[in-house]
């Protein structure tokens, strides 16, 4: 018998959603997929980039620096920090997920607070490396009680997964700065903003360099539609933190994929690279935005879940119920894998990924 080390985490119950609406697919039935994380409108043409990559190259071919290539990192300090940040303070990761994992595993916290509509990934991350979470209600609320937040970190999802929902950049940038004076650790995890602003003219990381507290992790998965590359990164200011967290970074990876962090590279620095990216966020953002407008006026959005903010994706919650969306064809995922709304309440709702052609979208919704 192997003995076995249990988390106590789930494997994702969204992925047998997917299954089941696969399967109805492969026997016959006409299946539009907003159960998905990723954009779908149209993929990243990468057919210009690709002749830019030199194979032969010790960058592809052998170990990379521990912390990320130095290319990929000026250039993450470049579009994401206008330059400002210090290079040694970026750390290249596996996705997201990687940062996330690796964020975990080094911060000394009693608790994660987490938004009371979050990624359920938060959860199962958080059991694997036994550290408890909460959950938040509003910011109000937060920084009505600043006490009860201390000793512990708090991660900010904005535009929000699952809601979609984007609160205004001065607001955000006010409660950062009441938290980070007040001690508590903010983790921003906002992988879908960049596919929504210009990186050139958007200066809000640049702003939150100025926050000793704040640890950014990200990710390329939904920026520049490249989940498959698995590239993301982590920046902290925080000398003690960046050393455990780049020993911890060796021995889980011993370096990320030479070949993904010259290509991600590429994109951000070389003019047909950026071509590239700005023509996907172009082409994916026009039918997010079509989308939503479409489901507002429609009346499938729900509106409840917008009233601080705005729905701009890539995924909305709709007034519909998993069962309901499936009679004509819609995946989704149910609302309560999402929230801590009581189920039956919850399950009124789903949460739907918007970021799929319109045309798709609309002659699927038309069916009501
Ligand atoms: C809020 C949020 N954070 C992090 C991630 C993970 O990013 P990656 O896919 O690069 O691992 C996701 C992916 O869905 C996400 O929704």
């Amino acid at each position: 018998m192997i003995p076995v080390k249990k988390s106590g985490a789930k494997y994702s119950a969204i992925v047998a959603i997917s299954e089941e609406l696969k399967k109805r697919q492969t026997a016959g039935e006409d299946i539009l997929f907003l159960n998905r994380g990723i954009n779908a409108v149209v993929n990243i043409d990468l057919s210009q980039v690709i002749p830019l990559i030199d194979f032969n190259s010790p960058q592809i071919q052998v170990y990379p620096p521990n912390n990320g290539h130095l290319h990929l990192r000026k250039s993450i300090n470049q579009s994401f920090f206008h330059n400002k940040a210090d290079i040694d303070n970026i750390f290249v990761t596996v996705g997201g997920m990687g940062a996330l994992d690796l964020i975990f595993k080094s911060l000394q916290v009693s608790k994660v607070w987490l938004s009371e509509n979050y990624w359920g990934a938060y959860i199962n991350a958080l059991k694997i490396n036994n550290i408890n979470q909460g959950f938040y209600k509003n910011f109000d609320e937060v920084l009505n009680n600043l006490e009860q937040f201390k000793d512990s970190a708090l991660i900010i999802c904005d535009p929000n997964n699952p809601t979609g929902n984007k609160l205004n950049d001065e607001y955000l940038l006010e409660v950062i700065e009441k938290l980070d004076k007040a001690g508590i650790i903010v983790i921003w995890d906002s992988p879908y903003r960049k596919l929504f602003f210009e990186w050139e003219e958007d200066d809000f990381y640049t702003k939150l360099l100025n926050f000793n507290n704040l640890i950014i992790s990200e990710s390329f998965s939904k920026s520049v539609g490249l989940s498959g590359q698995r590239i993301g990164f982590v920046h902290s200011t925080n000398k003690a933190f960046n050393e455990e967290l780049n020993i911890k970074l060796l021995y889980a990876t011993n370096g990320i994929n030479g070949f993904a962090q010259v290509l991600v590279s590429k994109l951000l620095t070389t003019d047909v690279g950026k071509k590239a990216v700005s023509e996907f966020k172009r082409k994916t953002t026009e039918d997010i935005r079509k989308n939503i407008a479409y489901l507002n006026k429609k009346d499938f959005l729900a509106e409840e879940f917008y009233q601080n903010g705005n729905p701009i994706g890539i995924f909305v919650i709709a007034n519909k119920s998993f069962d309901e969306l499936l009679t004509k064809g819609i995946g989704s995922v149910p609302f309560s894998y999402f929230t801590t709304m009581p189920k039956e309440q919850a399950d009124e709702y789903t949460r739907i990924c918007v970021s799929v052609p319109h045309d798709d979208l609309r002659k699927f919704f038309d069916k009501f």
